[in-house]
């Protein structure tokens, strides 16, 4: 850090103001537009992220846009538990260390994605626990010894993990009036799986971020009972109280411009109280759906992409708000390679799509040039620098 001093006049008065700046010049030369994602996003301590597909790797396209633009990436599936534990016993690290390798080669930081989730399961699991061939103590032994198998692969290597993934119920899916746990782990082992994967996942690697990552936590509700983003703010709470080791809050943010939308001051305020917790907290898996017009014509188009390119920016937006803000990753970068494409989010699979930044042939949208100026042209006083996060003692 270099401290520059600058002369501000306010009025008649001048006041001298020491501004604290990071080393890499904020003054770029040239046209922001002509700026990386990553570079913009260095002169604010921002790692801006993409998933990663490994299989798109071999499109030489896609590599140098994942390359080029992002200063962090997560595996979009190579690390689930169904990829590198297909059967009993028997890991299978190619598909990660293909994507570890992409991400050394380009001097990106990892996001490894996900130690503890209810999906993507190896059916050798899910099927011995139905069957009752494991049992529930053998269970936890399990995940005891996939956890520390996990993090010591790959450790020394990974900035941030997510650790449990999607623990707590959704309003429409809390039938007892108030959200509360979900999952197999949860079915299984009870609320107590959350606290030891996180402390299994420390003792495994002292460095590594631990991140609690969920959906629909972008923004507080009424802070009532069925206000996912109270539930866990409050269980996040709980468990630093108790010296669980969780260092960060990651945010899915899978939005669609479908339903009603957030202001940037409403994502801040998440991320705000969030950080005052001590955590940091990061927006994991950004992505703006459009619900798909029957034609795609100016009349239908324009709207749709006006609209995504606000809802991108307003996470932008929040994120810089919070100095304790680390990450912002987008799931895919491109519609061509996006989850969107298939998945089924209630109007039938593929029916919401058209969610990343850039088109199926990699041009940038309005979404891309949207969150670039805002990397390009906020700063101090509302806007400075990140604050490094370290791991929880
Ligand atoms: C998705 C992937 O993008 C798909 O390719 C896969 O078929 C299903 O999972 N929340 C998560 C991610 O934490 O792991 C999910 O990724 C999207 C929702």
């Amino acid at each position: 850090m270099r401290r520059i001093t600058m002369t501000l006049a306010a009025g008649a008065a001048a006041a001298a103001l020491a501004v604290t700046l990071p080393a890499s010049a904020r003054w770029h030369t040239g046209d922001p537009q002509d700026q990386s994602l990553r570079a913009l996003a260095a002169d604010h301590g921002l790692y801006v992220g993409t998933a990663i597909d490994v299989g798109a790797l071999s499109d030489p396209t896609y590599s140098q846009i994942a390359a080029s633009q992002f200063s962090t990436v997560t595996a979009e599936n190579a690390m689930k538990w169904e990829t590198i534990e297909p059967e009993r016993g028997v890991y299978n690290w190619a598909p990660a260390e293909q994507f570890m390798a992409f991400a050394k080669a380009h001097d990106q930081k990892v996001r490894g994605h996900v130690l503890v989730w209810q999906n993507q399961l190896p059916a050798w699991l899910t099927e011995g626990v139905a069957d009752g061939s494991i049992s529930k103590a053998e269970l936890r032994g399990i995940l005891h010894d996939y956890i520390t198998a996990v993090v010591t692969h790959f450790q020394g290597r990974i900035w941030q993990w997510d650790v449990v993934n999607e623990a707590v119920t959704d309003p429409w899916d809390s039938p007892d009036g108030h959200i509360t746990y979900k999952g197999f782990w949860y079915e299984n082992l009870g609320a107590g799986y959350i606290a030891d994967a996180f402390r299994w996942a420390r003792a495994a690697d002292r460095q590594a971020l631990l991140t609690y990552n969920d959906y629909n936590i972008d923004a507080f509700g009424d802070g009532g009972p069925l206000d996912k983003t109270q539930f866990v703010y409050d269980m996040v709470k709980d468990l630093r109280a108790q010296g669980v080791p969780i260092d960060v809050v990651g945010s899915q943010a899978h939005l669609s411009t479908r339903y009603g939308n957030y202001s940037p001051f409403q994502i801040a305020d998440a991320q705000q109280k969030f950080a005052s917790l001590g955590v940091a907290t990061a927006l994991t898996e950004v992505d703006v759906r459009n619900l798909m017009p029957a034609e795609q014509t100016g009349d239908t188009m324009n709207p749709l992409l006006q609209a995504q390119a606000y809802d991108y920016s307003a996470l932008m937006q929040g994120c810089l708000a919070s100095r304790h803000c680390i990450s912002y990753t987008v799931w895919g970068f491109d519609d061509g390679h996006s989850w969107t494409n298939t998945w089924d989010f209630g109007a039938g699979a593929g029916a919401e799509a058209m969610a990343t930044l850039y088109t199926a042939d990699y041009q940038p949208k309005l979404a891309y040039r949207a969150i670039q100026a805002d990397l390009a042209f906020t700063g101090a006083p509302q806007v400075l620098s990140r604050i490094p996060q370290h791991p929880t003692r």
